[in-house]
C-alpha cells in the first residue's frame, strides 16, 4: 500500500502561471504585449504537438507568440537566419527552439546564436555560466520547476542532504548548482552520482531529498530510498507514446513524498517556460 504524499506538479504549474499572467497584466497596463516566439523545424508530429499547447497557453496568459514553422531540409544557416531575426525584433522578448530538431542541424550551435537574455529555456551556455556564478539570467526550466515544486509543498531543502542520480547537462547539472545556491529555498548539501560511482545506492540510500535525473527506467527502486525521504522523479524514457519512469512506484511504500508517476514534473518544467518569457519581457522593458 502506497503510503507516501503525492507531489503532484499541476498545482505548482497552476501558482506559477497566476504569478504570470498578473505578471503579463501589468506588462500590458504600460504598453508593453509581452511576445514569445517559436521555431519548429520539420514534421515530427510530437514536437508540432507540443508547439501548438505553448502557443495555446501562450494566448491564455496573453503574450503574443509569432510563430516560424521551417522545412525537415532546412539548412543551419537557415535556422540562424529566424533566430537573428527573432534577436534582432524589439517586439519579441523570448524564444523557444522546439527540440528536437533534425539530425543534420546542430542544435547547441544554433543556441548560441540566440541572444541570451531571450533563451526560456535557460540552456544558453551563457545563462548556465550565470547560474554557476549565481549571476541574474533565466534558469533551465526542469531544475528550477523542481526548487519551486519543493517550495509549493513547504518540503525543507535548506541544510539538507539531496542526492542527485545523473550529472545531464539539462537536468541534474544544473539542478546541482541550483540547489546548492544560497538561498532559502536551496541551500543545500547536494551530492551528484552517475555512472563513476558504482556504489551509487549508498549516497541515495541517506538521500532526505533523491531526485532521479538518469533516464533509466525502473533504476530507483524501494531498496534505494531512505524511508520517509521524498523522492522527485525527473528521468524519464519514452518508448513510442509509453513513459517510463526513473522511479519505480514501489518507492511510494518507503518514500515520505513522491511525484506521481506521470504529472509531476513535467508542469512544472512548462510553467518556468512561461516565467523566463515574462522575465525576459519585464527585463527588456524596464
Ligand atoms: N521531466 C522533464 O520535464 C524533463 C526535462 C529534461 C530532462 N528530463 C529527463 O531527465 C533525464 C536526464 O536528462 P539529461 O539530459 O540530463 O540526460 P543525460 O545527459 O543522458 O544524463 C543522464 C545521467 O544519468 C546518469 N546515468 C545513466 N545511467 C546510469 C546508471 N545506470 N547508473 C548511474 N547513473 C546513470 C549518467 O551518468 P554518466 O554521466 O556517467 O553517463 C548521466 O549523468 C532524461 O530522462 C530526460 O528525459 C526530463
Amino acid at each position: 500500500m502506497p503510503s507516501a504524499r503525492l507531489l503532484p506538479g499541476a498545482p505548482v504549474a497552476e501558482a506559477v502561471l497566476a504569478d504570470v499572467a498578473e505578471r503579463v497584466t501589468r506588462l500590458r497596463a504600460r504598453g508593453v504585449t509581452p511576445s514569445l516566439a517559436t521555431i519548429l523545424v520539420g514534421d515530427d508530429d510530437a514536437s508540432a504537438g507540443y508547439i501548438r499547447i505553448k502557443q495555446r497557453q501562450a494566448a491564455d496568459l496573453g503574450f503574443e507568440s509569432p510563430h516560424e514553422h521551417l522545412p525537415a531540409d532546412a539548412t543551419q544557416k537557415d535556422l540562424e537566419a529566424v533566430i537573428a531575426g527573432f534577436n534582432d525584433d524589439p517586439a519579441v522578448h523570448g524564444v523557444l527552439i522546439q527540440y528536437p530538431i533534425p539530425g543534420h542541424l546542430d542544435y547547441d550551435a544554433a543556441l548560441q546564436t540566440l541572444d541570451p537574455d531571450m533563451d526560456v529555456d535557460g540552456m544558453h551556455p551563457l545563462n548556465m555560466g550565470r547560474l554557476a556564478l549565481g549571476m541574474p539570467g533565466p534558469l533551465p526550466c526542469t531544475p528550477a520547476g523542481i526548487e519551486a515544486l519543493l517550495a509549493h509543498y513547504e518540503i525543507p531543502v535548506a541544510g539538507r542532504e539531496v542526492v542527485i542520480l545523473g550529472r545531464g547537462a539539462t537536468l541534474g547539472r544544473p539542478l546541482s548548482m541550483l540547489l546548492a545556491q544560497k538561498r532559502p529555498t536551496a541551500n543545500a548539501a547536494v551530492t551528484v552520482v552517475h555512472t563513476g560511482v558504482k556504489d551509487w545506492a549508498r549516497y541515495t540510500q541517506r538521500a532526505e531529498i533523491l531526485i532521479a535525473a538518469a533516464g533509466v527506467p525502473g533504476i530507483i527502486q524501494p531498496e534505494h530510498v531512505k524511508p520517509g525521504a521524498t523522492v522527485i522523479g525527473a528521468g524519464v524514457r519514452y518508448e513510442g507514446r509509453r513513459l517510463l519512469p526513473d522511479v519505480d512506484e514501489s518507492c511510494a511504500e518507503v518514500a515520505g513524498a513522491i511525484t506521481p508517476r506521470v504529472g509531476g514534473v513535467g508542469p512544472t518544467t512548462v510553467a518556468m517556460l512561461f516565467r523566463n518569457a515574462v522575465q525576459a519581457a519585464e527585463r527588456a522593458t524596464a
